[in-house]
């Protein structure tokens, strides 16, 4: 029998809405500070859709950056997944949207809906599209708008989120090639939904007047609770992707973390025994973009020159579910 195929990333595209949100600007809005939003998250400023833009549009400007860096066209993408909390409605989905607007003909392609960890979650999907051989080119995107359902009265959550899109080309490595998917940890856990949720707009809450007055269309979060829990299952997901495949710490040459707050970034490296060199933080300019933190990091590790062919990669995220997720992969490019 053929080992199967292992998934590598072959290009990596971002996109960010040139409009700033800095925490000047949010110190006009609500009772906070500069100083406050620094110490406990260390967001400096995000990036916001001018008005009329949606997730798809970030998310098409994402693939071509993508697909510009591969030199390749848009036809010849045969999958097409996208991760996202915002779509730009509910149906049809921001795939089907990205696929026509790209001018991908007739690929196959879906939403990903698992909050901060879809990137990761869409990844490996797309990676066992290529593993089964029945796909070459797979697009992952990973695209928030964040601040399309944010309620700019709650200082406790309009200072953490910010929008963007990244997207990544999957193709088959070659045989015998060393980069690519290693392996993924991801779990879900239901129980812990009512910390990090949008209470209405779906089929238990249809939106009403009363959903409306209530601001039940916004992020609702206990960021207490969601903080113990990433801050304990980062580490356990990572430590157990680690060991099972018998590296350690030292082996990492670069951590890619799904960017929160800065403070459950730095515990983990901490615990990881991680050198500080190796972790990708660019929380402080994006703030929490969702679904696209990962593939905007991808793109910052890269620029640091700690993407190297051959490089071993540690990504990791915990989002709203609660969804958490480790992968690690050897670099391509
Ligand atoms: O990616 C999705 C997963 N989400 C996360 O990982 C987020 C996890 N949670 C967090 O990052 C943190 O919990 C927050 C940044 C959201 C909050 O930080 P915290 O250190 O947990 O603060 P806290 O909620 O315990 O609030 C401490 C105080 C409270 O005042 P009192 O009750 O001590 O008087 C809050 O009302 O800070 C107050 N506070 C603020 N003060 C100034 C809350 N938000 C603000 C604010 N500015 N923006």
């Amino acid at each position: 029998m053929n080992p199967p195929v292992r998934a590598k990333i072959t290009a990596v595209g971002t996109y960010v809405p040139p409009r700033l949100l800095t925490n000047a600007d949010l110190e006009k809005l609500v009772e906070t500070s500069n100083d406050w939003i620094l110490t406990r998250t260390g967001i400096s400023e995000r990036h916001m859709v001018e008005p009329g833009k949606a997730t798809s549009d970030m998310a098409v400007e994402a693939a071509r950056n993508c697909l510009e860096h591969r030199g390749i066209d848009a036809t010849t993408i045969e999958a097409l997944l996208v991760a996202t909390v915002t779509p730009d409605m509910l149906f049809p989905s921001t795939a089907c949207l990205v696929q026509h607007k790209l001018g991908v003909p007739q690929c196959w392609g879906f939403d990903v809906l698992a909050a901060c960890s879809g990137f990761l979650y869409a990844l490996a999907a797309g990676a066992s599209l290529i593993s089964a051989g029945t796909h070459r080119r797979v697009l992952v995107i990973g695209a928030d708008t964040m601040t399309s359902i944010i309620d700019y009265t709650d200082r406790a959550t309009c200072i953490l989120f910010g929008d963007g899109a990244g997207a990544v080309l999957l193709e088959p490595a070659e045989p015998g090639e060393e980069a690519g998917l290693l392996d993924f940890h991801h779990q879900i856990e239901g129980v812990g939904g009512s910390s990090l949720y949008m209470p209405a707009g779906g089929s238990h809450r249809p939106a009403s007047h009363e959903t409306v007055d209530k601001r039940e269309h916004f992020v609702h979060q206990e960021g207490q609770a969601v903080f113990k829990y990433a801050v304990l299952k980062m580490y356990e997901i990572c430590q157990t992707v680690l060991s099972r495949n018998g590296f350690t710490a030292d082996d990492v040459d670069c951590f890619i973390p799904h960017q929160a707050n800065l403070r459950i970034i730095q515990s983990t490296g901490e615990r990881l025994g991680l050198d500080p060199k190796r972790v990708i933080v660019n929380i402080g300019k994006y703030g929490n973009t969702t679904a696209a933190t990962i593939p905007l990091a991808m793109k910052d590790a890269h620029e640091q020159g700690l993407l190297h062919p051959g490089a071993l990669v540690l990504l990791a995220a915990v989002g709203a579910g609660y969804t958490c997720g480790a992968q690690l992969l050897r670099w391509a490019i």
